[in-house]
């Protein structure tokens, strides 16, 4: 089901986004999303099951269906022989948005605040992030280790994908260079499904010791290496024959992007497999990046450009890649090779 709502109808419900918030911990918590998601599954029903008053229980799964995430097939004169159907996906949509490993919490821990309220100064220019509150790239150990965090915890859609398309991608590979690939969890879960295949991360040096601990972590502490230097400043490492640029181009200017990957076809074995995984500019990923759209307002030097999917496939084209594709999947995926023939 997809529901398109009016701009007024959508600001009613940010307007009350909090309690909006409350109704979906409540269904999550009780288990209501557990009964709903199989559906049908009928008023009178639920409210038995689940010791709940029928009027109230009504008004409760209004608030969802206001939301778009349930439908209700009313049969009659009777509220509890209404009966009710969940989305496909809810309960796990709310879990990963409320539950303890919640991307959306652990953004609430950076210092939003300080634009709060202050939006138009911000713009101006007189308002921003200083260093000290977030720094890009990230400044000292602290802030590395806090934003490697947060990226670790945003992974999930991403490695459902690799996962889904692994057979696909690795028997061939021998070695994938992970560029800018955070703390080295991505490339653990690669090597959960390849064992035929070393990982390598490639990230700034202060990095090191975050891949340390997911390589002592990982079931595969021979398989999983690392390799500090700067994209922007030296050419990247050859002797690889995969490599891998996962949510790192969106964070740079289009020339810049350009670069890093013409580094990547330069840099690669011949008849190499480069894999990109971006934040592709969809209305579903805009509003999931919502929060770093809003935060990086004050933060200029990240640039954050969410591009359509067609600015990287064309790209790898115009570079030299062939055999480009987008593979399917909760986040999709682009893959080039560069030709066995290739300089
Ligand atoms: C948005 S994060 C993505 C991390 C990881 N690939 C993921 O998707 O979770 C961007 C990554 O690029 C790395 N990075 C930023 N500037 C870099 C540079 N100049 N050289 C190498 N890595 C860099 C950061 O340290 C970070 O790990």
């Amino acid at each position: 089901m997809s529901v398109t709502l009016s701009p007024r109808a959508l600001m009613s419900l940010l307007a009350n986004g909090p309690k909006a918030m409350d109704v979906l911990e409540t269904a999550l918590a009780v288990g209501l999303l557990d009964a709903l998601e199989p559906g049908p599954a009928p008023l009178g029903e639920l409210a038995e099951r689940f010791g709940f008053l029928p009027l109230r229980l009504y008004k409760f799964l209004d608030c969802l269906e206001s939301l778009g995430l349930v439908t209700r097939d009313e049969a009659g004169d009777e509220i509890t022989a209404a009966s009710y159907r969940a989305v496909a996906g809810l309960r796990d949509a709310v879990a990963a948005v409320v539950g303890p490993d919640s991307v959306e919490r652990d953004r609430d821990r950076y210092p939003w605040r300080r634009l709060h309220g202050r939006l138009a100064q911000s713009l101006r220019g007189e308002v921003g992030m200083t260093d000290d509150d977030f720094a890009w790239p990230p400044r000292d150990d602290e802030q590395t280790a806090s934003f490697e965090r947060s990226m670790a915890v945003g992974l999930g859609p991403v490695l459902e994908t690799l996962h889904r398309h692994a057979q696909r991608l690795w028997p061939q590979r021998r070695r994938l260079l992970d560029v800018g690939g955070g703390d080295g969890t991505l490339a653990a879960r690669v090597l959960d499904d390849a064992p035929g295949l070393r990982a390598d991360v490639y990230n700034l040096p202060a990095v090191a010791p975050l891949v340390r601990a997911t390589r002592a972590r990982s079931g595969h502490p021979d398989r999983l290496g690392f390799v500090g230097g700067d994209f922007l400043a030296e050419p990247l490492p050859r002797g690889y024959d995969a490599m891998a640029f996962v949510r790192v181009l969106h964070d740079w200017p289009n020339d810049v992007a350009r670069r890093l990957v013409e580094k990547a076809y330069a840099a690669l074995d011949p008849g190499g497999l480069l894999v990109i995984g971006e934040e592709f500019r969809t209305p579903d990923r805009l509003a999931m990046q919502f929060f770093w759209s809003y935060f990086l307002i004050g933060v200029d030097s990240c640039v954050s450009r969410l591009r359509e999917v067609e600015f990287y496939t064309g790209l790898l084209k115009e570079t030299g890649f062939t055999e480009v594709a987008v593979l399917p999947g909760g986040w999709e995926l682009v893959t080039a090779y560069k030709p066995a023939t290739g300089g």
